[in-house]
């Protein structure tokens, strides 16, 4: 299908406007340079740079989860994450940009004092719950909901990650995106490395790349946590239903699921411990291009991506582009 017709399924979609258009792709020569000569051309789209509350992938899916009509009569957002959320980060920025109270239910110990992502929930007039697990987040939002109803208020639970059918949308946006910034080109293979947990912004560049025919792309999702075969169904059935979403076959995501990879390989000890590889990965992006990565989430794809150069499973001739998803805040943890 041509960009056009795919805004065009779109724009049937509201979003409320958060990103500042296009971000960046940008050449990483230096880095190329010291991985060694036979690999390909590198370069980063710079979703660090979506360009509210500190950016990240978060901002794009947020855009239509927040669509106007789904926050008629709302008085209240919650969500949920871990402590150290990037999606709470931006989602108590939303509110606080619309006019909106905010809950966020974190587990996790919370710091104390409050560092990065926890300082700026509170900086942002978030209410913070703290919860012991993962297994408690989703009935405590439900307990607030009720909470807030019973004050005649009324709240919208946006899910975890904003990993719905609905905020993948962002994502097939972003892929349009690079879809520009990147035309396809004869016998040149183009590999988009990313950091994945819920799987939403995975699911979304399968769905555009699918409608957009682009077989020369493949996705490389590099999990912070979720074992590989859970991710990977996950962004499938994900993905599916944004299609769906768009009126479109899901049948399409078949166009690209043979090009889709997922690998655990790089979550160590846990969710947000950095690896040795991930250190050796942080370090090199800063040294050779001046490129933060956090210790969370695009550190560990980073690594994957040396790994994956090093096993030799990309083409000197094809490109590689690096999925900067954001998370800046982890680094001062
Ligand atoms: C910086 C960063 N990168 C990547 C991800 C993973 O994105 P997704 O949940 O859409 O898989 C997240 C959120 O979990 C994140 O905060």
């Amino acid at each position: 299908m041509r960009p056009e017709a795919i805004y065009a399924l779109l724009d049937v979609h509201p979003r409320t406007h958060l990103t500042l258009g296009p971000t960046p792709v940008v050449h990483l020569p230096r880095l190329r340079g010291a991985l060694g000569p036979e690999t390909p051309e590198l370069l980063a789209k710079l979703d660090e740079a979506t360009g509210f509350a500190l950016g990240g992938n978060k901002v794009r899916k947020l855009e239509y989860e927040l669509a106007p009509p789904r926050l008629r009569g709302v008085t209240h957002l919650i969500t949920t994450g871990g402590v150290q959320s990037n999606h709470c980060r931006v989602a108590a920025a939303a509110a606080a940009r619309l006019g909106l109270g905010c809950v966020l239910v974190v587990n996790g110990d919370p710091p104390d004092p409050p560092t990065a992502n926890a300082l700026l929930h509170r900086l942002l007039g978030a209410k913070i719950r703290s919860v012991s697990t993962r297994a408690d987040r989703q009935p405590a939002m439900e307990v607030e909901l009720a909470r807030i109803a019973e004050f005649g208020g009324k709240g919208l639970i946006v899910p975890l990650g904003a990993s719905t059918p609905l905020g993948a949308l962002g994502y097939v946006r972003g892929a349009l995106e690079l879809h520009e910034q990147l035309p396809a080109e004869q016998d040149r293979d183009v590999h988009v490395v990313l950091a994945s947990s819920s799987g939403g912004t995975l699911a979304g560049l399968a769905a555009g790349f699918a409608l957009l025919e682009r077989t020369d792309i493949h996705l490389w999702a590099v999990s912070a946590d979720t074992p590989a075969e859970e991710l990977l169904s996950t962004a499938l059935e994900l993905a599916t239903r944004a299609l769906e979403e768009l009126d479109m076959d899901p049948a399409i995501v078949q166009r690209i699921q043979p090009r889709m990879n997922t690998s655990d390989e790089e979550v160590g000890d846990g969710y947000g411990i950095p690896t040795d590889a991930s250190r050796e990965a942080t370090e090199l992006w800063a040294r050779s291009e001046g490129m933060l990565v956090d210790p969370v989430y695009t550190s560990k794809a980073a690594a994957g991506l040396i790994r994956w150069i090093r096993e030799g499973r990309f083409l000197a001739g094809d490109r590689i582009v690096f999925l900067h998803t954001g998370g800046h805040p982890a680094i001062f943890a």
